[in-house]
């Protein structure tokens, strides 16, 4: 493997935004490669249809579906449940499903299981719609905040209690483009800048 010079530390025009990185670039790229060499083996019978929940999967779900040779559709959900803060509030769905998941194999994506509220509420939904199965999977787990019984069965990290972003992840929509995983700075969740 190419030894390149990941950023581990903070760019320093980001200093003051966030404390530290939790996850380098070749961390997320070698674990997003193990969790679609494990989902390959476990949907190798049939087309799947991969269900990834709006926004905060760009590049998580880009990535892992080119690790995964196998037949499969793609839809999206859209859905919404932070405003400009890090408090968790109502969800809001922006975009609904169009593809036919009736007796199918869903894989369903989201960026990160928190509360569990998100995710609880998109599989009630999904479950009416009769697929064969739903597979969950998600690549940040934050399991102290869990309020819902809900749980994925593909994780790529288990993370501790503090808010994160990048690899798609924002504090009110920014941060999403950063290729690493950072904790955001304390002092940002006084002051959102909207
Ligand atoms: P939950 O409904 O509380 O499980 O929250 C899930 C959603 O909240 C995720 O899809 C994220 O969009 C967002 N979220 C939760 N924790 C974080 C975080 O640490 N950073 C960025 N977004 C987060
Ligand atoms: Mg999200």
């Amino acid at each position: 493997m190419v030894k390149r010079a990941a950023p581990s530390r903070v760019p320093h025009r980001l200093r003051h935004e966030v404390k530290g990185v939790l996850l380098s670039e070749a961390q997320i790229a070698a674990r997003v490669r193990a969790l679609a060499r494990q989902i390959t083996r476990d949907f190798a019978s049939r087309e799947m249809v991969v269900v990834a929940l709006l926004n905060g999967t760009v590049m998580f779900l880009a990535d892992l579906i080119r690790h995964i040779p196998l037949p499969m559709r793609l839809d999206f959900i859209g859905v919404s449940s932070y405003g400009a803060g890090t408090q968790s509030r109502a969800l809001e769905f922006t975009k609904a499903l169009r593809l036919d998941v009736r007796g199918r194999d869903v894989l369903l994506v989201d960026d990160i299981l928190d509360t569990g509220k998100t995710m609880s509420a998109v599989l009630a939904k999904l479950r009416r719609l009769n697929p064969r199965r739903i597979k969950v999977c998600v690549l940040l787990d934050k399991k102290a905040r869990r309020t819902e019984r809900v749980q994925a069965h593909y994780v790529g990290f288990e993370i501790p209690d503090e808010f994160v972003v990048g690899y798609g992840l924002d504090f009110a929509e920014r941060y999403r483009n950063l290729p690493f995983i950072a904790v955001l700075h304390p002092a940002m969740h006084a002051a959102p800048n909207p």
